[in-house]
């Protein structure tokens, strides 16, 4: 087991980049499965979530290399329509390669995704659309048992509410469908835009990814290009919750500024001071961080629900109170129990926090409660008064590529140690 150990109290100065964005890199793997020949993706991030996907991808039977931020597959070997149980766990959203694997194989055979550390993560948005495209799906013993007569057929598809995942794995089953399919009420992340311009240099036909309405009109067969992943908004989002918790100056490069548009005015609402450059944002933080009145998770471009830890960890630190509504997780507050021990003041009732900024936090021992959360705990460590021990640290290394590394050079005093 490894821990962070953080001695905080350190204002941040100074440039980090981005790393490309897990929740891009991961529906683009599985999209591979679509693509006959060679798939190369640059900027895709080394982490354990990814890994995870790399892994399905060898048991399909592709070929999968690795060199440095670039992942080669190629699928000619692809001859597997079922996911192991064991691998299924690992990941949550490796439910986004049922889309794929049925639209390749004629069939696929996935255990639920069951919960998470989030709470209840259903997926029936997800089977009865794929249902409407004509994939039988027989569900027993915690497994899915998905076959389809030939190719799925499009048709017309509303969500009652836009999810991602749903999004991506409509997305994934329907560009090799028969026919046309629309679907509305589709989720506008750019992690979307990025999966539909993928799946378009592979010779798919979809329009209007980013928007609430998207065409996408079946084509035979896809085959393999090169793209480049997304910058991560969310880690974007936490080093700048880092600078902004430690009064520091920090310019987050290789990030698309547009794609944070639901954060920054909350940075801003604090008392940072923003600059944005093409593919740069510069936030110098203010003596005290100021409350801010609201801030709702919301579907894109609201404020996203990946965010709302990280920014909670910096109004702990405000003058005021902040408070926060969680809309899209049930139970999306388990980091304000190990903030606490730092001497946050937040109190819960049910979707809402209230969190009453205090002058200082202290350094703890605390607990990753999952991916966020632990991004939360980080911030927070670095601003505090004497050293904070972090441990369950595996649920960070998920989303952030050795987080340790990328915030030394800022000044950050984090090493990572056995324990
Ligand atoms: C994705 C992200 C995750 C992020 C989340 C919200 C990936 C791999 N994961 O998760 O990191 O936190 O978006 O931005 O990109 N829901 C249903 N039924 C369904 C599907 C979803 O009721 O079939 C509900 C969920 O319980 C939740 C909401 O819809 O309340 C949002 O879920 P969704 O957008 O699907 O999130 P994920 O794709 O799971």
């Amino acid at each position: 087991m490894e821990r962070l150990m953080i001695t905080g109290q350190v204002p941040l100065r100074g440039e980090v980049e981005v790393h490309g964005a897990k929740n891009s890199s991961l529906p683009l793997l599985a999209a591979a499965v679509l693509c006959r020949g060679q798939t190369v993706l640059h900027n895709c991030p080394d982490l354990s979530d990814v890994s995870a996907a790399c892994e399905i991808l060898s048991y399909l039977g592709c070929r999968v290399e690795r060199e440095g931020r670039t992942v080669i597959i190629d699928t000619e070997g692809l001859c597997r329509h079922s996911v192991p149980d064991s691998l299924m766990r690992e990941m949550r959203s490796s439910i986004v390669f049922l889309g794929a694997i049925a639209a390749r194989m004629g069939q696929a055979e996935l255990s639920f995704p069951g919960g998470c550390e989030l709470g209840p993560r259903p997926i029936d948005l997800h089977l009865s659309a794929l249902r409407k495209l004509g994939l039988q799906i027989e569900e027993q013993h915690g497994g899915l048992l998905c076959r389809s007569e030939g190719r799925m057929r499009g048709t017309q598809l509303t969500l009652s509410f836009p999810s991602v995942g749903a999004t991506e794995n409509i997305l994934l089953a329907a560009a090799t469908a028969r026919g046309r399919t629309v679907l509305n009420n589709a989720a506008r992340e750019p992690e979307i835009t990025d999966l539909a311009d993928f799946l378009n240099d592979c010779g798919a036909k979809i329009s209007g990814a980013g928007e609430g309405v998207i065409v996408i009109d079946g084509v035979e067969t896809l085959t393999g290009c090169e793209h480049r992943v997304i910058p991560d908004r969310i880690v974007a989002a936490t080093f700048l919750s880092c600078a902004a918790c430690t009064g520091g100056d920090v310019r987050v490069r290789k990030v698309e500024p547009a794609h944070l548009a639901g954060v920054l005015p909350i940075f801003e609402e604090m008392g940072c001071r923003l600059e944005c450059g093409a593919d740069s944002v510069r936030l110098r933080a203010p003596e005290r961080l100021r409350a801010v009145r609201d801030v709702r998770t919301m579907p894109y471009p609201g404020f996203p629900t990946d965010a709302q830890a990280p920014v909670m960890a910096a109004a702990a630190l405000a003058e005021g109170t902040s408070v926060f509504v969680e809309n899209i997780f049930e139970s999306r507050y388990k980091h304000a129990a190990e903030l606490r021990r730092m001497g946050a003041q937040i109190k819960l009732e049910g979707r809402v926090a209230l969190v009453e900024g205090v002058p200082k936090l202290y350094g703890a021992e605390v607990f990753c409660t999952d991916l966020r959360g632990g991004a939360a705990l980080v911030a927070a460590g670095l601003a505090a008064e004497g050293t904070t021990v972090l441990r369950d640290i595996h649920h960070i290394d998920r989303g952030y590529e050795r987080i340790e590394e990328a915030l030394r050079p800022l000044g950050a005093r984090i090493v990572r140690e056995q324990d």
